[in-house]
């Protein structure tokens, strides 16, 4: 199956050294990963990727936030990804995540939450077309 999702490691997930933790929880559920960069995000690009939450009351909080590090930004593949990377994540305020789950285990702060990943078939395309060209993805 080629389901394919955005996945994302957040600037604190980097600055916290769990890149490698991250990954191999990913790889070890079996998902492929099929593109990989680490990138700094521009204002420009990070308004665009929230873009759904330009109304929230905190969206300049997230824009500083996004923008304040390097991020680890990734294409994942395998049946189910989608539904099954955010079962990985835990829930988005991480106080409410299970154990086991990425939040559950290493977060507390719902702007601290360390991983992205495409809520949607609809988000994942645009967000894989956000920050990969076709030729950077693997197939
Ligand atoms: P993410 O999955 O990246 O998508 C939107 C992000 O907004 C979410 O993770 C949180 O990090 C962030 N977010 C959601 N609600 C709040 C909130 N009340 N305050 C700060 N950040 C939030």
């Amino acid at each position: 199956d080629k389901e394919r999702t955005f996945c994302m490691i957040k600037p604190e997930g980097v600055a916290r050294g769990l890149v490698g933790e991250i990954l191999t929880r990913i790889e070890h559920k079996g998902y492929r990963i099929v593109a990989l960069k680490m990138l700094r995000l521009t204002r420009e690009m990070a308004e665009k990727h929230y873009a759904e939450h330009r109304e929230k009351p905190f969206f300049r909080e997230l824009v500083e936030h996004i923008t304040s590090g390097p991020v680890i930004a990734m294409v994942l593949e395998g049946p189910g990804v989608i539904s099954g990377l955010r079962k990985l994540m835990g829930a988005t305020n991480p106080q409410e995540a299970a154990p086991g789950t990425i939040r559950g285990d290493y977060a507390l702060e719902t702007g601290q939450n360390i991983i992205h990943g495409a809520d949607s078939l609809a988000s994942a395309e645009r967000e894989i077309n956000l920050y990969f060209r076709p030729e950077e993805i693997m197939g």
